[in-house]
């Protein structure tokens, strides 16, 4: 990618596009082309024709989509399958028709099988039940892994496909209802801590394990793969390890400064019991994560601190 090559960041406003835009422009690019959600919905065919036919990108990542936690995913099940596959269907299409170079999508963990074997490598894909409570938004990332693979086999369109672990950062979603867990846990915390409340409920047992990527180091990852990496399937980005939702809550809770009790509501949806991502293939390619979780939460919770009167 020379630096002045024209970039389409689809999503540059959230929390995965926004760490692609500041890596492009932290290593020069002059080139880069956004559009808001309300300038340009991805959803609507005729936009994103007419989008692609003006700007005719050379390269493209596709950072877009509806994304929640578990509570929205079990809410909008068909706003999450219908958008997903209409984003995937109309960029990826779009990108074979006006000739983009080369495309990255952005997929998820949660395309592999619920009771898959960990850590989770790449050929587990197809190979069991997805978790339920987000198998629609699971079936419209497999969609779009399946998209870029056909464009590659029947048009030798250079469409690769990344899947990341769990992801925070800056520009993450702080909200309540539709948050992932951990910009959910500083939320919950920091506000523990205002209000002087003794405990923090925390959704499910606190047992299942999570991985947690912070979103610049993902950045950096999905440059890596635009510049080297060219194949089917997906490839998997994560840190590597991974700990218990309760271990989580309780490391949020020493970098605010929270030293009450955690409540787990079992009411609530534990999702997969496990999701480790197997990273051997993007190591193979000369990355590694280098921001620890301690280090990712402080920054992110000042991040938050900063932003809170707009969140
Ligand atoms: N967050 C994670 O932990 C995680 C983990 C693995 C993979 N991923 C993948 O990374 C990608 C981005 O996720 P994210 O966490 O960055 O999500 P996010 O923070 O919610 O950002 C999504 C972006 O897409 C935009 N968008 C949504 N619908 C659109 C539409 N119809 N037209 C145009 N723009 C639209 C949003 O704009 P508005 O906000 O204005 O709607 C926002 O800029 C997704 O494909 C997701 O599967 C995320």
């Amino acid at each position: 990618m020379k630096k002045s090559a024209s970039v389409f960041v689809a999503g540059h406003t959230g929390l995965v596009g926004s760490a692609i835009l500041r890596k492009l422009h932290s290593t020069g690019h002059t080139n880069i082309i956004t559009r808001t959600h309300s300038e340009l919905d991805l959803v609507d065919q005729r936009q994103v024709r007419s989008f692609f036919n003006e700007h005719r990108p050379e390269y493209v990542f596709l950072a877009a989509a509806r994304v929640g936690g578990i509570l929205e995913n079990q809410r909008y099940p068909a706003e999450f399958l219908y958008q997903n596959l209409m984003i995937a269907s109309n960029v990826i299409h779009q990108s074979y028709v006006s000739g983009v170079r080369k495309l990255l999508y952005l997929g998820s963990s949660c395309i592999y099988p619920r009771l898959s074997e960990q850590p989770m490598r790449e050929e587990f894909l197809l190979t069991g039940e997805l978790e339920p409570t987000n198998e629609p938004y699971a079936i419209s990332k497999i969609a779009g892994i399946k998209l870029c693979d056909s464009y590659r086999r029947q048009y030798g369109c250079d469409f690769v496909s990344a899947m990341p672990s769990n992801i925070y950062g800056p520009h993450d979603n702080f909200d309540y209802e539709s948050s992932h867990v951990l910009a959910a846990l500083i939320r919950k915390v920091h506000q523990a801590v205002t209000l002087g409340s003794p405990s923090v409920r925390v959704w499910g047992t606190g047992t299942p394990r999570r991985e947690f990527l912070h979103s610049d180091d993902l950045a950096e990852a999905l440059l890596l793969l635009m510049e080297v990496y060219s194949d089917l399937g997906p490839i998997n980005i994560g840190s590597g390890t991974d700990l218990s939702i309760k271990d989580l809550a309780e490391a949020i809770g020493r970098v605010i400064g929270f030293d009450g009790e955690y409540e787990f509501d079992i009411s609530k949806p534990d999702g997969a019991p496990r999701k480790l991502l197997d990273i051997s293939r993007i190591r193979e390619l000369g990355w590694h994560p280098r921001i620890s979780l301690e280090d990712g939460i402080k920054s992110t919770y000042s991040w938050f601190l900063n932003h809170s009167s707009e969140l």
